[in-house]
């Protein structure tokens, strides 16, 4: 614990472990706290009492003891209650709040300490803005003179007083330069408010004026309680509905969640939480005590917040609007559930009716109501069936493969446990395959290694199945075995007839399974009708091949083709997820996300194709396709300069044409040659 010791750790770094702590919760899982006002109260961990006289701030994050004297931050109650050196301690909370310390650093420059002084001190000084700030806007709910438009808008929402005080709510005013005037009056702190999205500079102008302007203000508090950023929302129907501040060192969109620190506030042990989506969900809510809601800032729901979410309480209940937007987010939110559903965890779907929204639900409806609504929520492995299998007729043996291709990949990246296997054996009772065979459909069904990649971004601490192993079912870290010959009926053309030995499977005549299979495979031969089809397909079954486009090949949006149309809005529908949720989408997710193109009745057809041919590979199959596409480019090309060597009658038009076309040839030829060198 000498002097020196907290340096060789950067000061950058423990403060940003600091703000990821919570000290109560520390003192809290050591020390049973109780409430008393806005501390905490117990008797005194470090010397002998009987009355409590030991106190734990959450609003400064520090802990005292009026009785011994003892008093100091989460690193130094650790330091002292379990005797640990200050790299210890930190190494402790750090572990806790999932962060790796970084190396400790021995000789570090005058300059780099500097550097590092000064990052913690243009933090703190984002802290202290942003409070004020939120202090103003708070006192112009009650003291501005447009105040009465924004406290009626918010009584018409039916908020009380109480609840909006809560919530820090507040009012930021009309005009250009209010926030600025009340506390950007130094260079410094002008400065201060642009780097945190307070205000904003015209880059022609250089005017700088204030972010948020007639709207009503919801401050983000991270889980301490300080604010770190604001939401604002308009009075009337003005666009945009409603603003966030910009991402900043001390704000990160994807990781918050809106009205987690009030929750907490109102009851520290939470047993479930409910995600909604807006943040007047949020508050109506709890102005009808229900008080477990969060919500996401505009974003989908992100491994990070389920990682939080699921430190602090095992059930989790997405709620959201029953429009498509709504099902789109709870789909997602599903398939990043995922990795987390180990056993002993719970996460329920909940898809209000159409219109309606947590808000206008808990005000229409009640509060028991709804309450009662989130007790029957649709469980994790029911919802999961129900999207897999949407659309599907389970008597129907094509059918039934794809439930099963489509399913078995999502279920095997769960946590090994009860509910898995559980999962695995319904999916045995629907299909009627078994356990084997439904691991070789997911060995067929993931290009390995590209798989993995995105199964490792969808979550960093799930142990994954399918890194470098062809097979599956090794999440415990043991060597991955050989994958199996798989048997020939898979590899063969005629999989289909195969299954007529399936279990459930009604013996029937067998002429009339041969005329069923029959059909099945002309359908089959008769639908990909041209490569852009074929690599639709491909990119379908596995999205993760649209990984290796992601900058979008111009001869496909140059073909005046409906089909290499619909190629690349799949291909940049795939882009749009992989920005949004960081990794690449899995088929069912990008499925669902296609129901709503012209082309989905096309592409749905093309999905539920899968031949399920064995080691094939597909990314040399698209990229084949797309080659193919090229030439069909060059093709049009070509049919364009005849036309215009046909009809026109210029010399120079055709002298130009007739260059164009010869050098349209030598390109196709360097094409060619690379295409075989490939
Ligand atoms: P109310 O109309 O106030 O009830 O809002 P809502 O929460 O019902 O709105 P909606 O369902 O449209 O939006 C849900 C959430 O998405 C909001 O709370 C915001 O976080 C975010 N959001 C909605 N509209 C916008 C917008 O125009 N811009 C941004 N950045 N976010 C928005
Ligand atoms: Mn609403």
């Amino acid at each position: 614990m000498s002097a020196q010791q907290p340096q060789r750790i950067p000061q950058d770094f423990i403060d940003t472990l600091l703000d990821r702590t919570d000290i109560v919760d520390v003192v809290d899982s050591r020390v049973k706290l109780k409430r008393s006002g806005r501390n905490y109260t117990a008797c005194c961990p470090f010397h002998k009492e009987k009355t409590p006289s030991f106190s734990v701030a959450p609003d400064k994050q520090f802990y005292y003891c009026f009785g011994c004297g003892a008093g100091g931050n989460a690193i130094g109650f650790l330091m002292e209650l379990e005797h640990l050196s200050f790299p210890e301690a930190v190494e402790e909370l750090a572990r806790k709040a999932g962060m790796d310390v970084p190396k400790q650093e021995q000789n570090l420059s005058p300059a780099a300490i500097a550097a590092q002084q000064a990052k913690a001190q243009a933090r703190n000084q984002a802290y202290d803005l942003l409070e004020q700030a939120n202090l103003y806007y708070q006192k112009q709910l009650r003291q501005h003179p447009q105040r009465k438009q924004a406290v009626s808008y918010l009584q018409e929402r039916g908020l009380s007083g109480q609840i909006a005080q809560r919530f820090g709510i507040g009012f930021a005013p009309s005009g250009w330069q209010n926030l600025l005037d009340e506390l950007g009056t130094s260079d410094t702190t002008q400065s201060a408010l642009i780097n945190s999205g307070m205000a904003i500079k015209k880059p022609d102008s250089q005017r700088v004026y204030d972010f948020f302007r007639e709207r009503i203000i919801f401050p983000i508090r991270n889980s301490k309680g300080k604010v770190i950023a604001f939401g604002g929302r308009v009075l009337g129907d003005a666009k945009p509905k409603y603003l966030n501040s910009p991402e900043s060192a001390i704000f990160h969109k994807e990781k918050e969640l809106y009205g987690l620190y009030e929750a907490r506030q109102q009851q520290r042990d939470l047993k479930r939480l409910l995600v909604v989506e807006g943040y007047m969900d949020v508050v109506a809510l709890a102005q009808h005590n229900i008080h477990y809601a969060v919500a996401t800032l505009g974003t989908a729901t992100s491994h990070h917040h389920l990682e939080r979410i699921y430190k602090m309480v095992s059930e989790v209940i997405f709620c959201f609007d029953g429009d498509a937007a709504g099902i789109k987010a709870a789909v997602r939110a599903m398939h990043t559930s995922v990795p987390f559903m180990s056993d002993g965890r719970q996460a329920r779907f909940l898809l209000l009716p159409q219109g309606e929204d947590p808000d206008t639900m808990v005000r229409k409806e009640g509060a028991e109501a709804l309450t009662n609504l989130i007790a029957n929520a649709t469980p994790f492995s029911e919802f999961l069936f129900q999207q897999f299998s949407q659309d599907l007729d389970i008597h129907n043996l094509e059918h039934r493969a794809k439930l099963a291709t489509d399913m078995m990949p999502v279920i095997q990246s769960m946590p090994k446990g009860l509910m898995r296997s559980m999962m695995i054996s319904k999916l045995e009772d629907y299909t009627g395959l078994n356990q084997d065979t439904l691991a070789q459909l997911t060995a067929v069904n993931d290009p390995p290694a590209i798989t993995a990649k995105a199964d490792t971004a969808l979550s960093d601490h799930h142990e994954q199945a399918t890194i470098n192993t062809d097979f599956v079912d090794t999440p415990t870290g043991d060597a991955p075995y050989a994958p199996p010959i798989p048997p020939d009926y898979v590899q063969a053309d005629n999989y289909w007839q195969a299954k007529e030995s399936w279990p459930t499977q009604p013996t029937t005549h067998h002429q009339q399974g041969y005329q069923k299979n029959h059909h099945i495979q002309q359908r089959q031969k008769a639908s990909v009708q041209n490569p852009a089809q074929g690599a639709i397909r491909l990119i379908l079954r596995h999205p993760t091949l649209a990984q290796n486009y992601a900058q979008i090949p111009d001869h496909l949006r140059q073909l005046r083709m409906a089909d290499a149309g619909v190629l690349v809005r799949l291909l940049e529908i795939c882009q749009q997820i992989q920005t949004q949720l960081q990794r690449a989408p899995k088929a069912a997710e990008l499925q669902s996300e296609c129901t709503t193109l012209e082309a989905w009745p096309m592409m749905r057809e093309l999905a539920a194709m899968e031949s399920l041919t064995v080691a094939s590979d597909h990314t040399s199959q698209l990229q084949e396709a797309i080659d193919k596409l090229h030439h069909h480019y060059f093709d049009q090309r070509f049919d364009d300069l005849s036309q215009i060597l046909r009809n026109s009658s210029g010399e120079e038009q055709i002298n130009t044409a007739k260059k164009q076309l010869k050098s349209l040839l030598s390109e196709k030829e360097t094409l060619q040659k690379m295409q075989k060198s490939r």
